[in-house]
Parts: C-alpha cells; structure tokens; sequence
C-alpha cells in the first residue's frame, strides 16, 4: 500500500527560480503516473520532493495519507532510478542487485533468492555473474531496475530512466517497466519529457509546464480532450493544427467559426456550440488534429477545407501533406526550451511555450505569457512585432501519395472531433471531466 498527494506544494530556490508553483496531484496505490513536461519544467524537483531529497517550500508531500515533509528519505520505503544509474563495476549483477539487500541486513538464502526472483523477471538471469562492463546499455539499466526493486520499495521514483538509450531499446523497455510495476502493483511516478512514452507507459499523465500542472488524466483523456492549448500541442505526433478563428452564432441553428477565407458550422445540436457561442464576434482557438481530416474529392458537400499543399512529408508508414487553406496558425513555441534561453529580447519573444499570433484590439501579452493554468493573459498576441503566419494543415495520406507541392487538396473535417481554446490557452467545452 502506498499512496502519494502534494497539497499546494511549491518550490523555490535560493536564487529566487520558482521550480514548482503550487501543484496538487494525488497518486493512486498501484499506480503507474507519469510526470510529463519539457526539460526544466521542475519534473525533477517534484520527485525529489516526494523522496525527501529536496525540502518544499510550502505545501504538503503526503505518503500514505500523512504529512511526509519531516520524514527523511531512509523512512520513506522508496527506490529511485535516474537517467545516469551507476552499477559497482568491480561487483558481479548478482552482487550488484544483492547490495541494498546485504545492507538491510537480509540472510544470505532468502537475498539470493529474491535476486534471483527480480533478475529473471526482468530477463537478465542468466547474467548474474558478468561484470557491469561485460553488459549491454540495457541490461545495464535492468541491473539498476532490478538493484532498486529488490527492496520491494512501496514507492517506485523513475527520473528519466531511458533517455540514454538508443529508441529501439527504449521501445521496449518502456513496455517492461510498466509490466513489471504493474505485476508487482507497486506505486510508480515515472518522469519523462517524451510524450509518446508518456501516453503508451501511464496509467495517468500529469502534465506540467514551469513549474505548473497544467492538466491531469489518462493518456485517452489528456490527449482527447486536453485542459489547455499548451497540453493540445504538447501531445500527440504530427502536431495538432492550431487555427484562429473568428465566432458568429446564427441562433437555433449554428455556429460559424471563420477560419480566414473559409468557414466551418458547428451544428447548434451539438453541445459545444452553447459554449462557443459564448464568443460570438471575437477570436477563439480551433484546434485539429490529423485524425479529424480525410482527404475527400475537391466538390465533396459538407464540412471540408480546400486548400494546396505547400510541401510534403515523407514517413515511410505514410505521408503528411502541409496544406495552406488561408487561415492563420497560432504557434505554441519552443515547447521545449528551458527558461534562461529566454535571455536574450529576441528569443524572448518566441521562448518556451509562448503562443504568438494575434488577436486584433486584444491587450499585448507580455513576452513570457503562459499558454494556460496559471496566467490570466491572452494567448491571441498584438499583431504588432509579428506577421501574420499561414496556417499549415497536418493531413495524413497513403505512403508516396501522387500528388505534389502545389496541388490542390480537399480535407473533410470531424466537426465532433475539434477542440476549442480560449484567449487565455483554457479549454472551451461543455461538462467535460
Ligand atoms: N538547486 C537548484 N537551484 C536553483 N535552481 C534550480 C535548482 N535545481 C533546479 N533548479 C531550476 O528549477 C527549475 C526546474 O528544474 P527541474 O526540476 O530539474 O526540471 P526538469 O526535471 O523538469 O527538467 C529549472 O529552472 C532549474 O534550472
Ligand atoms: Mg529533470
């Protein structure tokens, strides 16, 4: 049984850094939850937080609902892995995952058994005598897994455990670290900036973005349906198509949203449109992904966008066609840049996370405006300093499609399958969560 809740925590460094800015998340037992954001989003110090390594500055880390701030780590029941495990080179595996054990005091029978139990769970049995050096990078890490689980922790810290292996084996060992928490039902709080790992390894996402949580759900509700524009474009591969449009509400019968030279309807039966026409004359953020577009005939009726392909994309497994269709694009920018980048006037403009783009007669955001949770500026910039960007639609087609930069395309759009956003970055929906 181990359960984790921070109540209001935050974390501020001597040098003033906000790290981590009030964050409530509570953590299920059994649970495999995934910490998600780009790097220097203060992943790391909610960990370390949560393992007694770093003091919060307010708030409550709570360990199977009691107040843990005082507790040091030793009495915490935790294992932790890092990104740089180090294994004693001069001991054997078996040795190695043994160690924790041989501290703890455990008899010589039992310890070996229960290295052997966790070497063959985590397939390095037949290794057992080897030395680190003689050892792939990824039976090194299931050494370091296995040295770490063999404590039975209640508590299980991963701080980007495979982001120094190459992507082959980070495939697969992300669906072994999940198995294998899961079998054993330990609590795990698993850090990452990668989203594809985040979305096939959680039982839940919390997303954050400097310092703050943004949005927290499985991977099925974050990404169906994410809490704020910076979540919409974190998640997901090709990027989800993000365009301004302007709202006119015909009552009882539909929604135009105005998409520069084309328009689409929102049916007035559907909902959402109660919430959107909240916006009637002003700019909102529409939000596609690739999965809500299929390429249709050029004089198909319905909801379609015509537009022509700028240029075109090659996968292999199949082809992306970036097709301008005259709307204008709001850009979520740098979503990966750490903070001090933004040193410099210019790149501040465009620095981590930072929407541009414009919505006419709306105050200026500042340079750094957040897109979302915890900023109450707009995210549909001054036009001032910037020009207007042509949107791009990300449309996926059949491999090596026979069409080319230039050519016309039509798109058929899931009207059910859009997500709206606010000046601010928050979601606009109706009842959702
Ligand atoms: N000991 C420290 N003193 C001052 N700032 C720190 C310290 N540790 C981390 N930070 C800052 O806090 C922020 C969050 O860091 P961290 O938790 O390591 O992020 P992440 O793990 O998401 O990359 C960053 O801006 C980082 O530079
Ligand atoms: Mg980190």
């Amino acid at each position: 049984m181990s359960t984790v809740a921070l109540k209001d925590v935050s974390k501020v460094f001597q040098d003033g850094t906000v790290a981590v800015d009030t964050v409530n998340l509570d953590v299920n037992d059994g649970e495999f939850m995934v910490l998600l954001g780009p790097s220097g989003c203060g992943k790391s110090t909610v960990l370390r937080m949560v393992a007694g390594l770093e003091d919060p500055s307010s708030g409550a880390v709570m360990l199977d609902g009691e107040v843990a701030n005082d507790l040091p780590p030793r009495d915490r029941k935790i294992a932790m892995v890092f990104q740089d495990f180090a294994l004693y080179p001069h001991l054997t595996v078996g040795d190695n995952i043994a160690f924790p054990l041989r501290l703890a005091g455990v008899e010589p029978t039992p310890r070996g058994e229960r290295v052997t139990d966790v070497a063959s769970a985590l397939g390095i049995g037949d290794v057992l005598g080897r030395k680190p050096s003689q050892l792939s990078g990824g039976q090194r890490q299931r050494v370091a897994m296995g040295r770490a689980i063999v404590r039975r922790p209640g508590l299980f810290l991963m701080d980007e455990p495979l982001s120094n292996l190459d992507s082959g084996l980070r495939a697969e060992l992300r669906a072994e670290i999940s198995g294998l928490t899961r079998e054993l039902g330990v609590t795990t709080i698993y850090v990452t900036h990668d989203q594809a790992e985040a979305l096939t390894m959680a039982d839940r996402v919390a997303i954050m973005r400097k310092g703050v949580l943004q949005d927290v759900g499985t991977p099925t509700q974050v990404y169906g349906r994410p809490a704020t524009l910076y979540v919409a474009a974190f998640l997901g591969s090709p990027r989800m198509n993000l365009l301004e449009a302007s709202v006119y509400v015909h009552l009882d019968r539909y929604v135009t949203l105005n998409l520069g030279e084309q328009s689409l309807y929102l049916p007035w039966d559907d909902i959402r449109s109660r919430a959107v026409a909240h916006y009637h004359g002003e700019r909102i953020v529409v939000g596609m992904r690739a999965e809500a577009l299929t390429p249709v005939a050029p004089d198909t009726p319905g909801d379609v966008l015509q537009g022509r392909i700028r240029h075109l994309e090659h996968h292999g497994h199949e082809s992306l066609a970036f097709l301008d269709i005259g709307a204008t694009a709001i850009m979520v920018d740098e979503m990966g840049g750490p903070v001090e980048t933004a040193a410099d006037g210019q790149r501040g403009l465009r620095r981590f996370g930072q929407v541009m783009q414009r919505l006419a007669g709306r105050a200026e955001a500042p340079a750094s405006a957040p897109a979302g949770r915890g900023n109450r500026t707009s995210v549909l910039n001054d036009p001032g300093r910037h020009h207007r960007r042509p949107a791009e639609l990300a449309v996926r087609l059949a491999p090596y499609p026979a069409v080319s930069a230039g050519h016309p395309l039509a798109v058929q759009v899931r009207m059910d399958a859009l997500h709206f956003f606010d000046e601010r970055g928050d979601r606009i929906d109706v009842g959702w969560r």
